[in-house]
C-alpha cells in the first residue's frame, strides 16, 4: 500500500518493474514484461497513447498493416491493404491488451510528476543488473481526480511517454507580435485533435484557414478543411511552409513495392551501418552512387506523378533524406485534386520568423496572409516532456549537445532505467515490441551488457550515420539500417538474426514483426 506523500513522513511501496506510459509502447513494455508484475502508470483514462489523444477524424496507420503489429498478435485481416483507421488501431490495441491481460497492470489518470533516483552506487564502467533487489527510483504519482500524490519504489523504471503528443511546439513570434494581435483563432492540432468531427467541420466550414507546418498533421489537417470548405461558401486553405519534404502516394514506385527500396536486406546493404568493418565502409563508400540513384528512381516517379514542380513543392534534398529521418508523409487520395481547385494552397516561407497581425500572418518578405483560423501543426516537445520528469544528472544525459536524444533502451549512464519509443524506424510498433523483448530477457539476466564505454560507442557511431545520411538526423530514426540494429539486438538474445526461411527472401522479402515471433 502507498500513502499520501507528506513531507514529514513518507511510506513507500516498493515494486520491481515500473513503466510510465501505456500507448503502444507501454503495452508492449507490459506484456514482455509481465512475469514481473509492473505497475504501468497512464496520466489518461485509456490505453493508445497518440492514436487516442492526438489523431485526428481522418487519421490513418501510414505504414502497412502487416508491418504495425504485434508479432504474437496478427491483425484479423493482415493483407488487406488499406490503411486502417486510428479507430481500428484503437481496437487493435485494445484486443491486443485484452488477450495479453495486460489491463491489469495499467493504473489510469496516474500522472508520474516526479522521479527521484536513489542508489549512489552506481559504477561508471559497468552497468549493473537491471534487477537488484532495491528500488533504484522513486516515482511520484498524482491521481488526475484526487490529486493526491503517492510515491512508489521501483528497481527498473521503463519510460514510455511518447516523443509526440502532451507539449505541443509553439513558434515564438517577435516581441508584441504574437497571437493576441490576431482577431481570429490560433490554435495547436493538439487541440483540434480533441474535437468531434462535427466541432472540427464547425471550426473550419466557410473560414480562411491557414496551416502552419507540411508534415503528416498539417497535410492531414489541409485535407479536412478542404473537405469542409467544399460546396457553396468553402475557403480556401492555406499551408504555409518552412521546409519542404517528400511525400508519396502510395506504397509503389513505378510498378514496385516500396518495400524493395529500403526494408531488405539487399537494400539495407547499401547503406551504412554501426559496427561495419573497414571492408564495409569502403563498400558503402563505393556505393554512393547506387543509393543516389535509387533515390533519383524514387524522386523521379513523385515528380511524374504529382504536380510538385507546377506547385513549387519539389524538394531540393534527396528523398533518402526523408526516408532515412522517418517523416516521409504518405499523402491522403485527392491531396493534389484539392489543390487544383484552389481549395488547398501554399505558402512558402525563408524562415520561422513570421507573426500575426489583426486579420492573419504576416511574413519576414513583408506579404500577409489573410486568415480567420490559424493552426499551428508544428510538432511536439518530446524532449521537454522527458526532461521535465528526469533529475538531474540525468536530465542533461538524455539529450545531447546536437539536440538528439541518443536513447536506446538503455542509456549506458543511466542506471535501471530503460526507454521505448524513441528510436523510431518505419514501423514504430515493431521497433518498440522487439525492444521490449530484448529488455524482458535482460531483465531476467539471459544476457549481458556490453561495457558501458562499448555502449556508448555504439550510439555514438549510430548518431553519426543519421549525420552522414540525413540532415533531418534528429529524429533519431534507423530505417535505412533497421535489419541490422534487429540483428545485434537478436544476436544479444542468442537468436539467430537470418530469421528467413531461404536465402532469397532473406535477400529480396520485407523483414516484419512476424520474423521476430519467438
Ligand atoms: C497522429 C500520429 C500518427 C502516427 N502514425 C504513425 C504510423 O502510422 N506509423 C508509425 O510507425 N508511427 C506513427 N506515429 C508515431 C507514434 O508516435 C508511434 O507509432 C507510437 O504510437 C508511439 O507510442 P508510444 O507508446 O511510444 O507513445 P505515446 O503514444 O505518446 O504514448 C505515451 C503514453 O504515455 C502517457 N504519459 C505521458 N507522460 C506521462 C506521465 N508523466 N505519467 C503517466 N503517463 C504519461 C501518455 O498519456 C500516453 O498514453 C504516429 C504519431 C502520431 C502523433
Ligand atoms: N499516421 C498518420 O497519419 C500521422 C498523422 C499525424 C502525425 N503523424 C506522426 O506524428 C508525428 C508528429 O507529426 P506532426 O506533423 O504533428 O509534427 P512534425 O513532424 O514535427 O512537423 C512539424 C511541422 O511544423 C513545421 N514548423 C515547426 N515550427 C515552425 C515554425 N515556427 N514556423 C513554420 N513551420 C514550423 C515544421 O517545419 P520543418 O520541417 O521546417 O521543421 C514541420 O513542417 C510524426 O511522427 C508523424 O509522422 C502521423
Amino acid at each position: 500500500m502507498a500513502f499520501q506523500h507528506n513531507k514529514q513522513q513518507m511510506m513507500i511501496s516498493n515494486y520491481k518493474v515500473g513503466i510510465i506510459g501505456a500507448g503502444i509502447s507501454g503495452i508492449a513494455a507490459a506484456k514482455q514484461l509481465c512475469h514481473y508484475n509492473p505497475i504501468v502508470f497512464e496520466s489518461t483514462d485509456s490505453i493508445g497513447g497518440v492514436w487516442k489523444h492526438c489523431s485526428f477524424n481522418s487519421t490513418k496507420l501510414q505504414t502497412p498493416r502487416c508491418d504495425f503489429e504485434f508479432s504474437d498478435f496478427p491483425w484479423p485481416q493482415r493483407d488487406n491493404s488499406l490503411f486502417p483507421s486510428y479507430i481500428e488501431v484503437l481496437e487493435y490495441l485494445q484486443n491486443y491488451a485484452t488477450h495479453f491481460d495486460v489491463f491489469k497492470f495499467v493504473k489510469f489518470n496516474s500522472k508520474v510528476v516526479q522521479i527521484r533516483h536513489l542508489n549512489n552506487h552506481h559504477h561508471h564502467h559497468e552497468y549493473g543488473r537491471l534487477l537488484s533487489g532495491r528500488p533504484v527510483w522513486e516515482v511520484a504519482v498524482e491521481n488526475n481526480q484526487t490529486k493526491i500524490v503517492e510515491w512508489y519504489g521501483f528497481e527498473l523504471l521503463v519510460v514510455c511517454i511518447g516523443k509526440y503528443g502532451d507539449i505541443p511546439i509553439i513558434p515564438v513570434y517577435p516581441k508584441n507580435k504574437g497571437p493576441e494581435n490576431f482577431s481570429g483563432k490560433v490554435l495547436h492540432t493538439m487541440e483540434y485533435s480533441k474535437l468531434d468531427k462535427e466541432s472540427a467541420k464547425e471550426l473550419l466550414k466557410g473560414k480562411k484557414v491557414a496551416v502552419v507546418g507540411y508534415k503528416k498533421s498539417a497535410i492531414d489537417l489541409a485535407m479536412e478543411c478542404a473537405q469542409a470548405n467544399s460546396g457553396a461558401g468553402g475557403q480556401p486553405c492555406t499551408m504555409v511552409i518552412r521546409t519542404l519534404h517528400w511525400t508519396v502516394p502510395s506504397y509503389w514506385i513505378w510498378g514496385l513495392p516500396f518495400f524493395l527500396f529500403y526494408s531488405t536486406r539487399s537494400s539495407q546493404f547499401l547503406h551504412e551501418r554501426p559496427n561495419q568493418t573497414l571492408l564495409r565502409a569502403l563498400l558503402c563508400l563505393l556505393s554512393s552512387p547506387m543509393r543516389k540513384a535509387i533515390s533519383k528512381f524514387i524522386e523521379s516517379y513523385l515528380v511524374w506523378k504529382l504536380p510538385l514542380e507546377k506547385y513549387g513543392l519539389k524538394p531540393e534534398h534527396q528523398f533518402v533524406e526523408d526516408y532515412a529521418s522517418c517523416q516521409m508523409a504518405i499523402l491522403p487520395d485527392n491531396f493534389f485534386s484539392e489543390a487544383e481547385k484552389g481549395m488547398i494552397q501554399f505558402k512558402k516561407v525563408s524562415s520561422s520568423k513570421w507573426w500575426f497581425w489583426k486579420n492573419g500572418i504576416e511574413f519576414e518578405d513583408k506579404t500577409k496572409l489573410e486568415a480567420d483560423v490559424v493552426v499551428l501543426a508544428t510538432g511536439f516537445d518530446g524532449k521537454k516532456k522527458l526532461q521535465s520528469l528526469l533529475p538531474e544528472p540525468f536530465r542533461s544525459l538524455v539529450v545531447d549537445q546536437s539536440g538528439i536524444m541518443p536513447l536506446g533502451t538503455i542509456h549506458p549512464l543511466i542506471p535501471n532505467m530503460a526507454f521505448v519509443g524513441y528510436i523510431e524506424s518505419i514501423s514504430n510498433l515493431q521497433t518498440a515490441e522487439l525492444r521490449c523483448k530484448w529488455l524482458a530477457r535482460l531483465a531476467d539476466e539471459q544476457f549481458k551488457l556490453p561495457s558501458v564505454t562499448k555502449m556508448i560507442e555504439q550510439t555514438t557511431q549510430e548518431i553519426q550515420i543519421m549525420k552522414r545520411t540525413t540532415r533531418f538526423y534528429k529524429r533519431l530514426c534507423i530505417s535505412t539500417f533497421s535489419i541490422n540494429h534487429n540483428d545485434v539486438i537478436c544476436q544479444e538474445m542468442g537468436f539467430n538474426p537470418w530469421r528467413k526461411t531461404n536465402l532469397f527472401s532473406e535477400a529480396f522479402s520485407p523483414y516484419t514483426s512476424q520474423d521476430y515471433y519467438f
